[in-house]
C-alpha cells in the first residue's frame, strides 16, 4: 500500500514512521508513506496557502490552487489512488472502514488546516471524507495517521501474526478479551487458573466469555448489533440463570 499524504506540517510524520508496526511496515516494503508539501505549490515569494473566507467570518480558509497544485503531484505517484479528505465533517472511520481501505493499492490523504479547505477542491478532488470522531483537531494530520495506523494493520504480513487483526476488539463486533502475562502473580493477583491449563477448548470458551463480559460492560451498543453465535447465546443465558439465582435468594431472605 503506497500512502501519499498532502500536508503543510511533514515533519509531523517523521517520529510516525520512524517507529514500531508502522517503521516495519515500510521496512519489509508492505507499505510506503511519502509526505508532500501543500506550500511548494503555492504562489509568491510568501507561498501564502490562507486566505480570508468570501462571506467574512472568522478563521482563515486554505487556497485552492495549492492543494490542486499537490493533489496532482501526488496522482503522479499515485495514479490509482483513492482520494481522502480528513476532516471532521466525514464519514465515521472505523475498523471495518480500515479493512476495507486496505484492499487499496494507493491512498493519497489530503490534511487540512484552519478552517478548512475552498469547497472546489472537496468538490472536485476527493473521493471520500473521513472523520476520526466527533471533535475538532487543528488539523487533519492526526486523523491521517490514525487512518494509515489502522489500516496497515489489516495488510498482510504487517503484523507479526498473520491474522491478528482478526482477533481483535471490533473484528467480530466484541470487545477483545482480557490479556495476562508472567508473572503469574501480581500485587497479590494471580492469572485465571484456566490460562495455564493447556486445554486449548477451555481457554477459548473463557476468551470468548470474558470478550462478551467486557462487551457488556463497556460498549453494551455493540452488543446489541452484534448478531449472538448460539455459544455466545449460551453464556449470557448462564449468567441470567446465576443472577436469578441470587436475586431469588436475596427475595427469600
Ligand atoms: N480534522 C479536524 N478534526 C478532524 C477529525 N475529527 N477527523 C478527521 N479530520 C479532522
Amino acid at each position: 500500500m503506497q500512502f501519499v499524504v498532502l500536508t503543510l506540517f511533514p515533519e509531523l510524520f517523521d517520529t510516525f514512521q520512524n517507529h514500531g508496526m508502522i517503521r516495519r511496515a515500510v521496512e519489509l516494503q508492505k507499505i510506503s508513506l511519502q509526505t508532500i508539501q501543500i506550500r511548494d505549490f503555492a504562489e509568491g515569494r510568501h507561498r501564502v496557502t490562507d486566505d480570508r473566507p468570501y462571506g467574512g467570518g472568522p478563521g482563515m480558509v486554505m487556497k485552492p490552487e495549492p492543494v490542486a497544485g499537490a493533489m496532482r503531484s501526488a496522482l503522479k505517484m499515485a495514479p490509482d489512488a483513492r482520494r481522502i479528505h480528513l476532516t471532521p465533517q466525514g464519514r465515521p472511520f472505523s475498523n471495518t472502514m480500515a479493512r476495507q481501505l486496505a484492499k487499496e493499492k494507493e491512498l493519497i490523504l489530503l490534511c487540512g488546516r484552519y478552517e478548512g479547505i475552498d469547497e472546489r477542491i472537496c468538490r472536485n478532488f476527493i473521493d471520500d471524507e473521513v472523520s476520526i470522531g466527533d471533535y475538532i483537531l487543528t488539523g487533519g494530520e492526526l486523523a491521517a495517521m490514525v487512518v494509515i495506523d489502522a489500516v496497515s494493520r489489516f495488510i498482510p504480513g504487517v503484523l507479526g501474526c498473520a491474522d491478528s487483526s482478526e482477533d481483535d476488539s471490533f473484528s467480530d463486533c466484541l470487545l477483545e478479551h482480557a490479556h495476562y502475562t508472567r508473572p503469574f502473580e501480581f500485587e497479590g493477583d494471580p492469572v485465571p487458573e484456566v490460562l495455564l491449563s493447556g486445554d486449548h477448548g477451555k481457554i477459548g470458551h473463557w476468551r470468548l466469555q470474558s470478550s462478551l463480559m467486557r462487551t457488556f460492560f463497556k460498549r453494551k451498543d455493540l452488543l446489541i448489533d452484534h448478531a449472538l453465535t448460539a455459544e455466545e447465546l449460551k453464556i449470557m443465558e448462564g449468567w441470567q440463570k446465576e443472577i436469578q439465582s441470587i436475586i431469588d435468594f436475596q427475595q427469600k431472605e
